[in-house]
């Protein structure tokens, strides 16, 4: 490479903002933080902007417009404000590699129009695939521009691909959450501070919570379909508490490839930067030889229905995909607000599977009603 490949990180003051922010300041001499953009965490936004110096950032929620633009006067850095200047910002001539890192929906539109402007894209924001898997799909071969997965799992599956070798089967590999060995009655009072309470992950709040429902490995099922072509029941969840695997593939001849690493999102967040080459980078080493067991379980989609839901609605395709995601994120955020118990969050999205109508067109103007209508329907819920 050689100038600096320049970045706009969707979502930079989150999880996975900040660690790639992280990954650009370790290999500073390829890549540079073009656009920052948050929707409420104004001081980190601001501090970021003070630290890393892009040439534009984005405050998502306009009521915080004048305390950036305040706050970064004196630097030579151009700030907007609100959802469309997201779908602006991406498309700037001078970016090469948009990492859409914002959580939930809201990443769907901003990542759309990345893509027309045919920027490289670095995926992370994997309700975008959830909602418009097919959408997105078509308009990435349109544009001719590369989607590249960040979710560790789908990084190991990609790491993992043979061209012209087909894939038998993808083994998506499953930390269990914080509760999976808890009974139904120990279900029934769990909180959110225990569901915050990840394993072996460090993560943003939502995932975090949809972690511990099996919803996040339900949508990263929905991801897979779209990112590699599979058929749904070409995908099985393999819960592997431990999180060294960090998925498989298995291929016609039967042989079975690994990707295997430290939790530690920077790696592929790196690779996904550099790909197809690797960089020399600081993270924590795999060592065998502390590892004690790797264990593998089937999932129990009877005490996570969240799971199974998921797959129905791959099943049924159109817009049921997008009625998950949005009931999910009204019950997720719900739960969180100790509004609803666990219990309720799949309770809720199958009501709203049941009630909203059935589409089998797949326009972002038929995923946008979806949305809208699948968040007032569930809010009417709780
Ligand atoms: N964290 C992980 O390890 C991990 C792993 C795999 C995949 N992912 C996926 O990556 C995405 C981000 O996850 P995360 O854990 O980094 O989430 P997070 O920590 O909650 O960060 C979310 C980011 O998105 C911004 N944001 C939220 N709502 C927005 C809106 N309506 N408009 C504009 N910006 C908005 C947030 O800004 P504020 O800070 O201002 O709220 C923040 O910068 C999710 O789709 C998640 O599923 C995450």
């Amino acid at each position: 490479m050689n100038e600096k490949k320049r970045i706009a990180i969707l979502g930079s003051t989150g999880s996975i903002g900040t660690q790639a922010l992280e990954v650009i300041e370790e290999q500073n001499h390829l890549y540079e933080a073009y656009v920052l953009t948050a929707n409420n965490s104004v001081d980190k936004l601001i501090a970021q902007a003070r630290k890393y110096q892009p040439a534009t950032v984005v405050i998502a929620n306009e009521s915080h417009y004048d305390t950036v633009r305040n706050a970064l006067a004196d630097l030579p850095i151009k700030v907007y404000a609100g959802a469309d200047a997201l779908c602006q910002v991406v498309q700037d001539e001078n970016v090469d590699i948009v990492l859409a890192s914002m959580v939930g929906f809201a990443g769907l539109r901003p990542t759309i129009s990345a893509i027309q402007a045919g920027k490289m894209i670095a995926l992370a924001n994997k309700e975008t695939l959830v909602v418009a898997g097919e959408l997105i799909g078509r308009l990435a071969a349109e544009y001719k521009v590369p989607i590249i997965p960040v979710d560790s799992e789908h990084s190991a599956i990609f790491q993992c691909l043979e061209p012209g070798n087909k894939i038998e089967k993808i083994l998506l590999t499953c930390s269990g959450g914080p509760f999976r060995k808890f009974s139904d009655e120990e279900l029934q009072h769990v909180t959110k501070d225990h569901a915050l309470a990840h394993p072996t992950w460090n993560m943003g709040a939502k995932i975090t919570i949809d972690s511990a429902t099996l919803m996040n490995k339900g949508f990263e099922v929905i991801e897979a379909k779209w990112l590699f072509g599979v058929r749904p029941e070409q995908i099985q969840v393999v819960v592997h508490p431990q999180s060294v695997i960090h998925s498989m593939v298995q291929f016609e001849d039967g042989a079975v490839k690994a990707q295997l690493g430290v939790p530690d999102m920077r790696l592929p967040i790196q690779y996904a930067f550099s790909y197809p080459h690797r960089l020399k980078a600081s993270f924590d080493r795999v060592d065998f030889f502390k590892m004690k067991d790797l264990t593998f379980e089937q999932p129990d989609t009877r005490r996570f229905p969240c799971l199974q839901l998921a797959y129905e609605a791959l099943g049924r395709g159109g817009n049921m995909p997008c009625i998950v995601n949005a009931a999910n994120e009204i019950a997720n955020r719900a739960f969180i607000d100790d509004r609803i118990s666990f219990h309720r969050i799949s309770e809720i999205i199958e009501q709203a599977m049941a009630h909203i109508d059935f589409s089998t067109d797949s326009s972002l103007d038929t995923y946008l009603l979806t949305d809208k209508a699948t968040r007032h329907y569930a809010q009417t819920l709780i």
